[in-house]
């Protein structure tokens, strides 16, 4: 029998849901830096979700499928690793192909609570999971990355608690932001524990150049589409083609940064702000960082991780590394 076990909220209304006010806050005041900045995190509205699916499609971009093959090919050590009778828990997409993979491989799962911020979207996937796999019990948990979650499922029903958290998303995220997930997660885990996880490695800057300045512009539609959002839900009047993207490789600091860059001196106004461009200025709008081997190895074990096992593409793009909490 397929069965979801709808666990209520977790931590209070507002913080769970993207809230009108906590947007326009977060726009007025990434826009009233020195270095105009909007939070990476508004990129994905419906429009957003679906021009990053088609990122993941494009030649240019190497992660995602690069991944995909590292856990086809190693699925059977993976497996392995997580052993029998593990609770599966997922930040994130529960209906992703990558997720699909492992539940289809791991043995004797105790069960598999996927983890997201957008209600509708965890439990219409939560409901296409219980049906494809009708042997696992679904948990979803309707929560953000930044809260500690509380696991629904009993500690005597499951051996370890193991998460997954594919994608290198952990790339999004500053030194610091990596750190306090990967403390949260340890902890939530546990002694034993373990956490699964796509990382993306440091390159030739032209691949990483190429990957996010795709020839297609699905990139730039992608990363226009957050001022989009602010026109409409926030009542902004950004012209579209006074902005144009480009994602440059930061050296020194080993990661991406995508930026909108102003075409020509201009004034934006959101409500009863207003803010002034200047020709070349530019709106900082992602983060993402790529690691060496040994840098995610020293930063995974500032948080009480060691790498117990580490898959790697033959040309060494992507790495998925299996952490243990020790
Ligand atoms: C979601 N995240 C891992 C993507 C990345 O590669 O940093 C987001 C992205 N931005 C532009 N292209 C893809």
């Amino acid at each position: 029998m397929p069965h979801i076990n709808e666990t209520p909220l977790v931590g209070s209304p507002e913080r769970t849901e993207e809230q009108p006010e906590s947007f326009m806050n977060d726009v007025i005041s990434g826009l009233s830096k020195e270095q105009k900045s909007i939070p990476a995190k508004y990129f994905y509205d419906e429009a957003g979700s679906v021009l990053f699916d088609r990122i993941c499609e494009l030649d240019e971009y190497y992660p995602t499928r690069t991944e995909m093959a590292i856990m086809q090919e190693n699925i059977k050590e993976i497996a392995l690793q997580i052993g029998s009778e593990a609770l599966l828990v997922e930040y994130g997409s529960g209906s992703s192909l990558k997720t699909r993979i492992l539940l289809k491989h791991l043995n004797n799962l105790a069960g598999y609570v996927p983890i997201d911020i957008s209600r509708e979207h965890l439990y219409q996937s939560a409901e296409r999971l219980a049906v494809d796999f009708p042997h696992i019990p679904i948990h979803p948990v309707h929560a953000d990355y930044s809260t500690p979650v509380v696991l629904p499922v009993d500690r005597g029903n499951y051996k370890r608690t193991v998460f997954f958290f594919p994608g290198s998303t952990i790339g999004n995220f500053d030194p610091d932001e990596a750190l306090a997930f990967l403390n949260r997660i340890s902890a939530s885990a546990g002694r034993g524990g373990g956490l699964l996880i796509g990382v993306d490695l440091q390159k030739d800057p032209l691949v990483l150049e190429a990957a996010y300045n795709d020839k297609e512009g699905v990139t730039a539609a992608f990363n226009k589409n957050v001022l989009s959002r602010i026109n409409r839900e926030l009542g902004a009047d950004f012209d579209l083609d006074g902005f144009e993207h480009k994602a440059l490789y930061n050296d020194e600091a080993g990661r991406i940064e995508m930026h909108l860059i102003s075409q020509h001196e201009q004034n934006v106004h959101i409500g009863e702000h207003s803010f002034t461009f200047r020709h070349g200025e530019t709106i900082h709008t992602e983060n993402s960082h790529k690691y060496t081997l040994p840098q995610f190895a020293a930063l995974a074990k500032r948080a009480d991780f060691k790498v117990s096992r580490l898959w790697t593409d033959n040309r060494c793009l992507f790495s998925i590394h299996y952490l243990t909490v020790v």
